[in-house]
């Protein structure tokens, strides 16, 4: 059997539903903060990444998926999505258009990492990037924007951590600092640190071997050697989060692991139990450098990327619950051909009105078939009776209270269309008679007369609902305890 290569995975199922309803979100949050939607290649010149995220960055030296093509093209699968944004900023000559541009996208990169849980080879990313802005509020708004997407999705146990790594001089001046403390310590770090020290020491910092390494913990601090302008540039950006109420941590800790930053820099990080190492859902920083580096005009650039895997995997692990559809409107059955024809036709109809509807592909029995129904969670079914159909009429089904109704198949639509929004109102399934915007039983000041065993709100059978919470986690407001 061929199996699937180490580091990807296959996405089906209910993961995903959770994946697209992710991008879902995405696509209506990036309307809303004015972004538009870029489609890069996933392969780009080699070149473009060496010089964009940085010759001595392990995204570079290790973990890139280089080929010759067979023009001996020398070919690079994409590791992140900025570089190639920034190569289509120029290539395309955004620069002349108003500024400034923003982007966003939502695609496969490739990493040769060694896979674990959070970690893998090919990696669906979502990124934006705000291209042609200096001013401190486009790196809160990249900022904010990240934090409001994990808000969007539900999830409640995140942290915010910036630092700055100030401008040219300061960089300059920290590199210094840096080349200055680990000379005599050098050779207590990896090798591959001490090749970074000439090269690149700021690389050090973000060693995934020497990761925990007291002398690498004790290094000087970017923080400390920002000069006056890097500062206050700083402080606008946090001011800016501040009145956008966005919170977050100053960690001097973070550099980020690609070369291309300067000014700000930062994380969000998933903090419920269970994600093990790789619990960063998302970083990102400003990259003024990167655009005229790439041969383009100067332009000072902002964005951030996450990994949609990981905002999966927290979604799940805060069980956070998505409004996510696991029914159908409709199952159809059958039992002779000419039934069967008539289920092709009707199925056609009713999808192009607007139902979600299903029939049988398999030459089940009846019986088989209602199962069927079951398993997809079919609000209604019909069975195709050559005899009613005969007489333009159809039996349909409430699957729930089990209420059948004939009808003429003339009026199929309006009757389905009528139903499915009673149904869709109608009171939580666990009896207790509350009104169509709860599904747990219980409403504000009055007693839960749920009697499901174990219903979703958390109360049990028979007993009021004594959540202290006024707004508990599962969304509805509750009486507290007397
Ligand atoms: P990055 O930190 O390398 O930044 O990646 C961003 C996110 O992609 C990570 O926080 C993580 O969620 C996800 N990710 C990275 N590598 C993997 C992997 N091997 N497996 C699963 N998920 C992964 C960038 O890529 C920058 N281009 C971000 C940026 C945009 N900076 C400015 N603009």
């Amino acid at each position: 059997m061929i199996q699937r290569q180490k580091g990807c995975n296959d996405i089906y199922g209910k993961e995903a539903k959770v994946w697209k309803y992710i991008d879902h979100v995405i696509d209506e949050l990036m309307e809303k903060y004015n972004y538009t939607f870029i489609r890069t290649p996933i392969f780009e010149a080699t070149e473009l990444f060496h010089r964009g995220v940085g010759e001595t960055t392990d995204i570079v030296t290790k973990e890139s998926y280089d080929f010759e093509d067979k023009g001996g093209r020398r070919i690079t699968l994409r590791p992140e999505g900025t570089a190639g944004v920034v190569r289509a900023y120029i290539e395309n000559k955004m620069y002349g258009e108003p500024q400034p541009i923003k982007v966003y996208y939502n695609g496969t990169m490739y990493r040769y990492e060694r896979p674990q849980s959070g970690r893998d080879r090919e990696l669906t990313q979502f990124g934006m990037e705000i291209l042609g802005s200096d001013d401190p509020l486009s790196d809160a708004e990249i900022i904010s924007a990240a934090v409001k997407l994990y808000q969007c999705l539900g999830l409640k146990e995140i942290k915010v951590n910036i630092n700055s790594l100030g401008d040219n001089e300061s960089r300059d001046q920290y590199r210094e600092a840096l080349v200055k403390y680990f000379t005599p310590k050098i050779k207590d770090l990896c090798p591959d640190c001490q090749e970074r020290l000439e090269k690149n020491p700021l690389r050090i910092l973000d060693c995934k071997y020497d990761a925990g390494n007291e002398i690498i913990t004790n290094a000087p601090k970017t923080i400390d050697y920002l000069n006056d302008a890097s500062k206050e540039r700083f402080e606008k950006v946090k001011e800016f989060l501040d009145i956008m109420q966005i919170n977050y941590e100053v960690d001097p800790n973070i550099v980020r692991g690609l070369d291309y930053y300067n000014h700000t820099v930062f994380e969000i990080e998933a903090k419920v139990e269970g994600f093990g190492s790789n619990n960063v859902l998302g970083g990102g920083g400003r990259y003024n450098g990167l655009v005229n580096q790439l041969d383009g005009p100067e332009t000072p650039c902002v964005g951030f990327a996450s990994g949609i895997g990981r905002l999966a995997m927290a979604i799940e692990l805060e069980k956070v619950e998505l409004p996510i559809s696991d029914s159908i409107d409709l199952f159809l059955l059958y039992v002779n051909d000419d039934e069967k024809k008539y289920a092709a036709y009707l199925a056609q109809e009713l999808r192009m009105a607007g139902f979600i509807v299903d029939t049988e592909y398999t030459g089940r029995a009846l019986k088989a078939q209602f199962k069927q129904a079951d398993r997809l969670n079919a609000k209604f079914t019909c069975v195709l009776n050559s005899e009613d159909l005969d007489n333009n009429e159809v039996k349909i089904k409430n699957n729930r209270t089990k209420e059948e109704d004939v009808i003429s198949l003339d009026t199929i639509i309006y009757y389905l269309d009528e139903k499915l929004t009673l149904e869709d109102n109608e009171e939580c399934s666990c009896g207790c008679g509350c009104g169509p915007d709860c599904d747990c039983g219980c409403q504000e000041g009055k007693e839960c007369t749920c009697t499901d065993e174990k219903c979703n709100c958390g109360c049990e059978e028979g007993k009021e609902c004594t959540c202290e919470d006024e707004k508990c986690g599962c969304g509805h407001h509750h009486k507290k305890e007397k």
